[in-house]
């Protein structure tokens, strides 16, 4: 039996160059290998979007578009929908019991989001505990192998914690730890330079975007302050074009000449924009080609039989749970 894999997003905008190099590419690459599951983390988006259930719902479409348009083969992988599968929901409950607020408070990436977000001292619980809800995600699919960008790694921790505490609180076995799969670049940094690419910050480029806007952002991209004249030195490090040149440009020799040319001067940022710009077009053109081509009626069926796939496997193992911590039914 193929091991299983899982990941997630949440739909709370379309998918941007950070996810399709963090984590998209990769599960290209294992839905032949593993039995993939992509959970479309609906719940999980409105721990922060509770405001705004509509643009949720809305996005659920747009991420699966993404996803098949990046190459992920719906005979290959189980694409489901969180909210239609409540045994995560019971199984958040039970693990809430084996969680410290203490541990929360701690998890690096919800400290940071709670910042971003403003939260202060008005964090809403639900999104305090989301790493718990995730921690269901990943186990109620007895996922082996999780691909993520590096700042879903606390996420990883907290899941293991828990599998660990449940089964020798239980004396069982039934949950597995799980591992995490990190690709080579695991975090893009936004067009800003500022922070990670972030479809809430709006510094990032979407899998999606029309040429037009590819060009916009790529032209407003960080570069190096001090580099005024092409005739100037520039750096390279720290400079947005070519974390993105790393990333995305399919001749690494010629990013390194590239960088070589810029510390000595001589290279102007506008023609180095161009050079990105047109790497970014060649990759993008025909996910776009092909996400213009989906129907939205094919995207729901992919998405009833995913989620009806995923029911199965929640079923049982939420009742491998139960019997663990000896929950009956009257
Ligand atoms: N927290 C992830 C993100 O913000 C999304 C997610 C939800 C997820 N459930 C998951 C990722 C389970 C991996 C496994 O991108």
């Amino acid at each position: 039996m193929k091991k299983k894999i899982l990941t997630g997003d949440r739909p709370t905008g379309k998918l941007h160059l950070g996810h399709y190099i963090g984590s998209l590419q990769n599960r290209v690459k294992l839905q032949s290998v593993y039995d993939q599951y992509i959970l479309v983390a609906d719940l999980q988006a409105l721990t922060d979007h509770f405001d705004h259930p509509a643009q949720v719902t809305q996005n659920i479409i747009e991420v699966t578009k993404d996803y098949l348009s990046v190459g992920i083969d719906p005979n290959q992988t189980t694409i489901v929908v969180q909210s239609q599968i409540p045994e995560i929901a019971a199984l958040t409950i039970y693990y809430l019991n084996l969680v410290t607020l203490g541990q929360l408070h701690r998890n690096p990436t919800v400290k940071y989001e709670i910042q971003q977000k403003g939260y202060d001292e008005a964090i809403p619980a639900g999104f305090f505990c989301y790493p718990v809800s995730q921690a269901a995600d990943i186990t109620l699919f007895q996922a082996e192998l999780v691909p993520v960008g590096d700042d879903q790694l606390p996420m990883i921790e907290q899941t293991n914690a828990i599998v660990r505490r449940f089964n020798r609180l239980y004396h069982t076995n039934v949950l597995k730890e799980c591992q995490a799969v990190l690709s080579k670049t695991s975090r893009l940094v936004g067009i800003d330079g500022q922070s990670k690419s972030s479809k809430s910050l709006g510094n990032a480029i979407a899998i999606s975007d029309p040429p037009e806007v590819i060009k916009q952002k790529v032209f407003q991209m960080y570069t190096d302050p001090n580099h005024i004249k092409a005739s100037d030195p520039g750096r390279v490090e720290g400079n947005v074009v070519f974390a993105y040149l790393d990333a995305f440009h399919n001749d690494q020799e010629v990013v390194a000449d590239l960088k070589a040319h810029y510390r000595r001067g001589g290279l102007g940022d506008v023609v180095l924009k161009n050079i990105l710009n047109d790497s970014l077009q060649l990759l993008l053109a025909p996910i776009r080609e092909k996400r213009n081509n989906l129907d939205a009626k094919v995207i729901k069926e992919i998405l009833h039989q995913g989620t009806e796939k995923a029911a199965h496997l929640a079923k049982e193992t939420m009742k491998m749970v139960r019997d663990a911590i000896g929950i009956q039914s009257f």
